[in-house]
């Protein structure tokens, strides 16, 4: 092809907004297009929550947990709410965070990149894009980021300014954590103040508080050794995630860098796609096409071999390492029937994936008293059968996305305190998905570092 043909061929560069002549699922109807313009523009302008460094850097762990030298942990609530932008529920959950993050380092001997999905989890897919009550129908509820979930007009309107809110409390929370983990917060010297008061009263905390001491022992250990102070236990890097669901946000905070060639979403670390909003010509996938951070992309129960890797074409044409995560979640029932021939492709084809389980989603259920719940043992089978999958298949399982609270909820079902349907009516807070709660978390942890230890000895 001559060369002037070829320019007058060649696609035109990659723009934010380029989503906008696709096909978008799940996006609100903003009532006032103004507005929304308008909140684009203050959202442009606003400092950028992240830096392009901060996402290199984590692009790099995750390439290393690709390789089996690091293994994730990426976990938070299913939607932060505003409200929920205190101090206590931010230390909470990263103290959880934190906790099975040792709980991994102890056991699997191997480097944790921990990833919250946190500081911007504000939007959320729904089945439906109304609700209809006693014969009166309004727009479903969508998350913080859209609008309230109060069921009156007002309060489901989708009003553009709530994502200069969800900004702002994205940048509290994250710069809350930043100070938390810069203070010394999780210092592997002190790692008894990462605890939650029940730990003392779990049927876990046996178990846990050995594997403190034992820590403790090794860094003295290997402090005599060197004979000084181990200072780079002194911190953990910590990154951030969420679902890239509302475009117009995740556009308006898209940027280029000095320095730096393409284009970064600079509002968390590590974006990812729904498995409502994963289409091949998708103005979801369109948009994450283009930008420089890793992404993450949900894989359910009907993806088939060929879609998935024509994703992965249009996701990672140049199969750049950290860039992709496959994000399973197919539920206890599905997973051995499903993922087996997604992994053999995948490796067939030689992609290079981070693959990621998410035990969560394809796990949810409703009760007979109308609560939306998990079992926690459908939740381990997930786990365990999905580390029997990749062993079998020759690929590796390089992390896990979970679900999770600090706070003392009951909204999934089992775990070491056999919580049941009755037990839901305690402390059911969430007003999406049932999250685990520390003890479950904890548990989870303990039970990763099992299977994983089963698999390394095989
Ligand atoms: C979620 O992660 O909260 C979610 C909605 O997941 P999925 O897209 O896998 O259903
Ligand atoms: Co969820």
């Amino acid at each position: 092809m001559n060369a002037r043909l070829q320019s007058a061929n060649a696609a035109p560069a990659w723009q934010p907004d380029a989503w906008r002549a696709r096909p978008a699922k799940q996006l609100p109807t903003y009532p006032d297009a103004a507005a929304l313009a308008e909140v684009q523009q203050e959202l442009r302008a606003l400092p950028p929550l992240v830096t392009s460094w901060e996402i290199l850097s984590l692009k790099q762990q995750l390439a290393d947990a690709q390789e089996g030298r690091r293994f994730l942990l990426q976990g938070g609530d299913c939607a932060e709410n505003f409200g929920d932008c205190t101090s206590d529920i931010i230390s909470n959950r990263l103290k959880v965070l934190l906790q099975m993050s040792l709980v991994l380092v102890h056991g699997m001997r191997l480097p944790v990149v921990r990833v919250g999905r946190f500081a911007g989890q504000y939007a959320k897919p729904r089945s439906a894009d109304t609700e209809t009550r006693d014969g009166v129908t309004l727009p479903c509820y969508r998350g913080d980021v859209v609008n309230a979930p109060a069921f009156t007009p007002e309060a489901r309107t989708p009003d553009p300014r709530r994502m200069i809110k969800a900004h702002a409390r994205s940048a509290m929370t994250m710069n809350f954590v930043r100070s938390l983990i810069d203070g010394g917060f999780a210092d592997l010297h002190h790692p008894e103040y990462w605890g939650l008061e029940w730990v003392g009263e779990s049927p876990l905390a046996e178990e846990y508080q050995r594997m403190v001491s034992g820590l403790g022992d090794a860094v003295r250990f290997m402090e005599t050794l060197a004979g000084a102070q181990v200072h780079n236990l002194n911190r953990v890097d910590f990154y951030t995630s969420h679902e890239a669901l509302l475009l117009p946000y995740e556009e308006a905070q898209t940027r280029q860098v000095p320095r730096q060639s393409g284009w970064f979403n600079l509002s968390t670390h590590f974006p990812w796609i729904g498995v409502r909003t994963a289409a091949l010509d998708g103005a979801h996938v369109e948009y994450m096409r283009g930008i420089r951070n890793p992404v993450g992309v949900k894989v359910g129960p009907t993806s088939t071999p060929d879609e998935l890797l024509r994703l992965i074409d249009v996701l990672n044409p140049d199969d750049e390492p950290g860039r992709l995560s496959l994000i399973h979640r197919m539920g206890a029932t599905q997973v051995a029937e499903r993922l087996p021939a997604l992994l053999e492709a995948v490796r067939r084809d030689g992609r290079r994936v981070l693959w990621i389980c998410d035990p969560m989603h394809g796990n949810t259920e409703s009760t007979s008293n109308g609560y939306k719940t998990r079992r926690f043992d459908n939740i381990r089978s997930e786990i365990e059968q999905a580390f029997e999958l990749h062993a079998a298949a020759g690929t590796r399982l390089g992390g896990v996305h979970l679900e999770l609270t600090g706070e003392d909820v009951t909204e999934c079902m089992g775990g070491a305190r056999s919580l049941t349907e009755v037990d839901l009516e305690r402390a059911y807070k969430s007003q999406v998905d049932p999250r685990l709660n520390y003890e479950q978390a904890l548990e989870t942890a303990m039970l990763i570092v099992r299977k994983h230890a089963q698999g390394t000895r095989a």
